[in-house]
C-alpha cells in the first residue's frame, strides 16, 4: 500500500517518531512518503495515498497552538483530500504541560470531521523515540495491522 507520513516538528523529536513509523511500515512491505509539513501543500495531499500519517507537536501554554509548519498546512485542511482515507495521528510532547500532545487530538478531529477513518487513537510520546521505542514500534503494529 501506498503510506503517506507527514510531520511538523520544531526541534526534531516529532521527526524522529516519523522516520522510525516510515521505516517500520517500510518493513512491512509498503511504499512510504515521508514528508516535512515544511515542504507539503494542503492541496491534495493524501491523493493516490490509500493512507496517511500525521505527526505535529504542540507549543501552546494556556491553549494548543500547532507547530508552525503543521499550522500552516493545517490553515487548508479541508483541501487534502481526507474523505474515506485511513488516518492516524501522533506526537512527541512533555506530559507536564496541560494539553499533552494536544495537536493530536485537534488534528484527529478534524480529520474525523472531513469523513477520514481513524485507524487508532493518537499516539503521544513524552519526549523523543529513543526513550519510548517500544511503544511507538507496537502503536505502529497496530497500525500496521490496520492498513
Ligand atoms: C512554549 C512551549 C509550549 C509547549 N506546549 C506544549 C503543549 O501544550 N503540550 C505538549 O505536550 N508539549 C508542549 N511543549 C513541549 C514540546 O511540544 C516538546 O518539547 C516536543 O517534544 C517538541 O517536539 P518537536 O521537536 O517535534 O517540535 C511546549 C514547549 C514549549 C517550549
Amino acid at each position: 500500500m501506498k503510506i503517506l507520513i507527514v510531520y511538523g516538528s520544531t526541534t526534531g523529536n516529532t521527526a524522529g517518531i516519523a522516520e522510525a513509523l516510515a521505516e517500520r511500515i517500510g518493513n512491512a512491505g509498503h511504499d512510504v512518503t515521508l514528508l516535512n509539513a515544511a515542504d507539503a501543500s494542503a492541496e491534495g495531499l493524501c491523493n493516490g495515498y490509500d493512507a496517511a500519517l500525521f505527526g505535529c507537536s504542540a507549543w501552546g501554554t494556556d491553549e494548543v497552538e500547532m507547530q508552525d509548519d503543521f499550522n500552516t498546512l493545517f490553515e487548508n485542511f479541508d483541501a487534502i483530500g481526507a474523505s474515506g482515507k485511513k488516518a492516524a495521528c501522533f506526537a512527541s510532547g512533555d506530559s507536564s504541560f496541560e494539553h499533552f500532545c494536544g495537536a493530536v487530538d485537534v488534528i484527529e478531529n478534524r480529520l474525523s470531521g472531513l469523513g477520514a477513518v481513524i485507524m487508532e487513537e493518537g499516539l503521544k510520546v513524552d519526549g523523543d523515540y529513543s526513550g519510548n521505542k517500544d511503544d511507538v514500534d507496537a502503536w505502529c503494529d497496530r497500525i500496521i495491522e490496520d492498513l
